[in-house]
């Protein structure tokens, strides 16, 4: 039973943690421990209770609260802001009553005065060491509340200690970079405001300990995710009475919600956990999660994928596309799937977002003379679409100038051409759910490439009583459309993308089993956005293509070795590739395919980071131990340059494991401790498999 209920308030607790709180004297739901699991139930810190201070404090600069509500003194940033109908902007919350029902604790709460009710939902994921939180809040009166701020989660690191944050930032092109800094006195806020998740930040958090810092492998570390797709705000706070919390939801910058009478709200929800293992054991157990709950084809194998956009852009028909086909399957992929270009008057990006059905002119008999042929060359059939898009120039937009989001004073501001339809609106969704559903009806297709080309402007939706829920509305839109298409069609695979990974979070994750993690596919460039994409998301959800892109000396070999990290897929115009090239390519797909296996499913550890050092190594360890598969590259270093040995991790101490290429059974222990020499000259790599050699377990 991992919920109990004590007499001062509830203990969580998973494999290895617990997570605590209750009321204090004062009767405030407040935090009280959250690290590794203790033998008692007892030895859990009581609720703090509220001590004195000056007239210039409040409470919830020194009492954890657990979600608190803008009230009274607090000046800390709180989780819940509203509005009254009669213009009250303080909400009191008070303990009601508390229900457990298998894994899930819900604590209800209400207004001193008015009838709203907020109840804080807890998620037990005992075995991923877990915790889930999210909120519903709900408007019991007849008269309507504003919400003005709907957090998901308040997450308290143990009092007086300083802490370091790290978390990902980046651009388009160079997405999830590492950053770790030192939390100071006051707030650090990340955010997006772009209506999509950002390539500029994710809603992803690590914190460990200022002074006993955690590595890869060792120290203590705080972490969690929100699960949201769209506009989104972590605000890490340190107050100067030492205690440090991390609030994270739903964005509150130009947002708000109308509660009418009788109806409520469901924020998104945030996972969170605590690893004694480091950063490396933070992500392996969200790794976990998401490939086990979260996507919706589980540990299903991702295939090998080919995608014509980079030989092709937008001049695609059928002789070009079979073309590539042949070349591809020939070398082994399992997937081929046609890009942009292929939908009604699609000559550029000027042009045919919107009209989703296949051009006239390039494809006159439809798509499936194609898909027919990439299936007889034993290859799925994938497709690219942009759905939440339109161009000026389409019939849809002709059809239905009102269906963008615009202001109708302002100018539509167009990026790429192309405006945003407004997934806020029923009736855009029920076009591009009846255009989806009809391309997946008539057509074999096995996968498609979801895309999303732009930020938002000009956030207009005025038909609405409330035009600032289009933040939220648009998002909801978006989870039904695909929920729907999804529903319908369980088989197809989905991949998300918003020019690269500017949509990566574990929100569009329930829909999408992957994620086109970047535009940016130079190899040197990759090793960096990948060990960021790494800390929260697992190698299966990582697509990686090998291209073109890049210095002319990258080795093949070293590309592919770097795409092999994650879902392998291949995007160079195979036309320009050597006969040479292409035997090259298929022993590598041969090579991966027979890694595949501990790459998508097993347990990742990140040996040497990319952005320390240009010797960089990680591995995958399958699940019983008895197999693992290591990879090292190493870009520019000036020589004479000894490279240090690859200290192995995740392997048994006491079995025996042989390494391709290296002579001599060796145990794990020494693998782990003495390390694997790994000669490489600029820009080599190196994978190498290892496998338990002494048999009985
Ligand atoms: C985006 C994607 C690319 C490609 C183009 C097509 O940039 O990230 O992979 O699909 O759109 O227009």
């Amino acid at each position: 039973m991992p919920i109990h209920t004590t007499p001062n308030g509830w203990v969580l607790e998973t494999r290895l943690t617990a997570y605590a709180f209750g009321l204090n004297a004062a009767g405030m739901l407040v935090h009280r421990y959250w690290g590794p699991r203790l033998p008692r139930l007892e030895d859990y810190s009581p609720a703090m209770d509220s001590i004195g201070w000056a007239s210039f404090n409040g409470p919830g600069e020194i009492v954890p609260e657990e979600y608190p509500a803008y009230a009274g003194s607090k000046y800390i940033d709180p989780c819940l802001k509203v509005t009254f109908a009669d213009g009250v902007r303080d909400a009191v919350l008070e303990f009601e009553s508390s229900q457990i029902t298998g894994s899930e604790l819900q604590v209800h709460l209400r207004d001193a005065h008015y009838p709203l009710r907020v109840t804080l939902h807890y998620c037990v994921h005992d075995a991923y060491d877990l915790i889930e939180r999210f909120v519903t809040v709900h408007n019991h009166g007849d008269t309507p509340v504003t919400l003005e701020r709907a957090f998901s989660a308040q997450w308290h690191l143990p009092l007086h200690d300083q802490y370091r944050l790290t978390h990902l930032a980046g651009a388009w092109f160079k997405e999830t970079q590492i950053h770790r800094e030192a939390l100071r006195s006051g707030s650090k806020v990340l955010e997006s405001r772009r209506l999509t998740t950002s390539h500029q930040h994710n809603p992803w958090f690590a914190v460990d300990r200022l002074e006993h810092r955690a590595t890869e492998d060792t120290g203590e570390v705080w972490f969690g995710a929100l699960a949201w797709s769209g506009n989104w705000k972590l605000t890490a706070e340190v107050t100067v009475f030492g205690s440090t919390r991390v609030n994270i939801g739903l964005n509150d910058w130009d947002f708000a919600l109308r509660l009418e009478p009788g109806t409520g709200y469901t924020t998104p929800t945030c996972v969170a956990g605590f690893s004694g293992q480091g950063f490396g054991g933070a992500s392996r157990r969200l790794h976990d999660f998401v490939r086990e709950t979260i996507v919706p084809h589980g540990n299903a194998p991702h295939k090998v994928l080919y995608n014509s956009w980079e030989a092709t852009t937008f001049n695609v028909n059928q002789a070009s596309q079979t073309e590539l086909a042949q070349i591809a399957a020939d070398m082994g992929a399992e997937l081929f799937v046609l890009d942009d270009g292929w939908f009604h008057g699609r000559r550029s990006d000027d042009a045919g977002l919107g009209d989703w059905w296949p051009d006239e002119k390039k494809f006159p008999n439809g798509l499936s003379p194609l898909i027919e042929q990439v299936n007889g060359l034993g290859m799925d059939f994938g497709l690219w679409i942009e759905p939440e898009m339109v161009n000026p120039d389409s019939d849809l937009y002709r059809a239905h100038p009102d269906w963008v989001i615009h202001f109708p004073t302002r100018t539509r501001t167009t990026m790429r051409d192309q405006l945003i339809l407004n997934l806020a609106r029923t009736d855009v969704q029920e076009y591009l759910i009846a255009s989806i559903d009809g391309l997946l009806t008539k057509n074999n297709i096995s996968f498609i490439k979801w895309d999303m080309n732009r930020n938002v402007s000009e956030p207009g939706w005025l038909e609405d009583s409330e035009p600032k829920s289009i933040w939220v509305r648009y998002v909801e839109g978006l989870y039904r459309v695909w929920g729907t298409l999804h529903q319908r069609h369980p088989s197809v695979t989905w991949q998300g993308c918003s020019g690269g990974g500017g949509r990566a979070d574990l929100g569009i994750l329930r829909f999408a089993d992957q994620i086109w993690t970047s535009d940016m596919t130079e190899p040197t460039m990759r090793l960096q956005i990948q060990e960021g994409f790494s800390q929260l998301f697992p190698a299966s959800t990582m697509e990686a293509w090998v291209t073109d892109m890049g210095p002319k000396h990258l080795p093949l070999e070293f590309r592919f070795h770097v795409s092999m990290t994650g879902v392998l897929g291949v995007g160079a115009n195979l036309l320009h590739w050597s006969e040479s090239e292409r035997l090259e390519a298929k022993r590598l797909i041969t090579l991966y395919k027979s890694i595949r296996p501990v790459v998508q499913e097993g347990d990742q550890y990140r040996l040497r980071s990319a952005f320390e050092s240009a010797f960089s190594g990680l591995m995958y360890v399958s699940k019983d131990q008895s197999e693992g598969v290591v990879f090292a590259f190493r870009t520019h270093i000036p020589d004479p340059e000894l490279l240090p040995p690859l200290k192995l991790r995740g392997l048994e101490p006491e079995w025996l494991y042989e390494i391709d290429g290296v002579s001599g059974a060796r145990s794990g222990a020494a693998w782990m401790h003495v390390g694997l020499g790994v000669a490489l000259s600029d820009f080599g790599s190196a994978v190498l498999r290892i496998r338990r050699v002494d048999g009985s377990g």
